[in-house]
């Protein structure tokens, strides 16, 4: 590479991730509690939170929608960076997850602004107007985020984003033996050649997908 770039290493990933905003006691205590609960501990690191928060309030964003609610760690932070009016819908195929993630989303300061749907990303998905959310977060079972994909192109309006989490495998992006990370190396080659939208892995977490929906 001739061009000037620096690597990131380790040191300077700890370095801006000290440098942006950080996760308020409440989450520190939602992940906690999950951890208790037995919920895996494969939440968004804050930093994402904070990278997800500044793409959502610069997109001017009001309604999201996210594949995959987990603990409700990834809702929160992003309801926060919504307009009091904002919406959140979030689905999650876990009846468990879906209990704990609404028992803290109704605790915490957007509790107006988060509606979890129980149930299957594919059953619900298609019961979202088409052109009803300005951003869509992708973070659920990594063989399925094709179809996630196409339902969120359809639901997303055009200048709205579409973000996916795990674009690095969970650090095995390479492992050939590994079953998600091969579904999230196919996956990765959709989004690159996906002609509407302009997008790019961020080495944010575990690499974020950031796309643009052009048209
Ligand atoms: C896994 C899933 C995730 O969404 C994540 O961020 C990390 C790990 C997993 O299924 O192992
Ligand atoms: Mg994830």
């Amino acid at each position: 590479m001739s061009e000037y770039s620096t690597p990131v290493t380790v040191e300077h990933f700890k370095y801006l991730a000290a440098r942006t905003n950080q996760e308020d006691d409440f989450l520190g205590e939602l992940k906690n509690e999950a951890l208790r609960h037995g919920i895996p501990p494969i939440w968004i690191a804050p930093e994402q939170g904070s990278f997800m928060q500044l793409l959502l309030k610069i997109a001017h964003a009001r309604e999201v929608i996210e594949v995959g609610t987990l603990a409700g760690y990834s809702a929160i932070w992003m309801a926060r960076a919504l307009p009091p009016d904002g919406r959140v819908r979030t689905i999650e195929s876990s009846g468990g997850h879906a209990d704990f993630a609404e028992r803290w989303i109704s605790k915490s300061n957007v509790r107006n602004r988060v509606k979890v749907f129980r149930g299957r990303g594919e059953e619900i998905l298609p019961q979202f107007e088409t052109d009803s959310a300005d951003a869509a977060f992708i973070d659920a079972d990594k063989e399925n985020y094709t179809l996630y994909l196409r339902e969120s192109l359809r639901i997303v309006r055009q200048g709205g984003l579409i973000l996916a989490d795990n674009a690095f495998g969970f650090g095995r992006l390479f492992d050939q033996k590994d079953k998600g990370a091969s579904a999230m190396r196919a996956f990765n080659e959709i989004m690159a050649r996906e002609k509407s939208l302009q997008s790019i892995i961020v080495p944010v977490g575990d690499g974020l997908w950031v796309g643009l929906k052009l048209s």
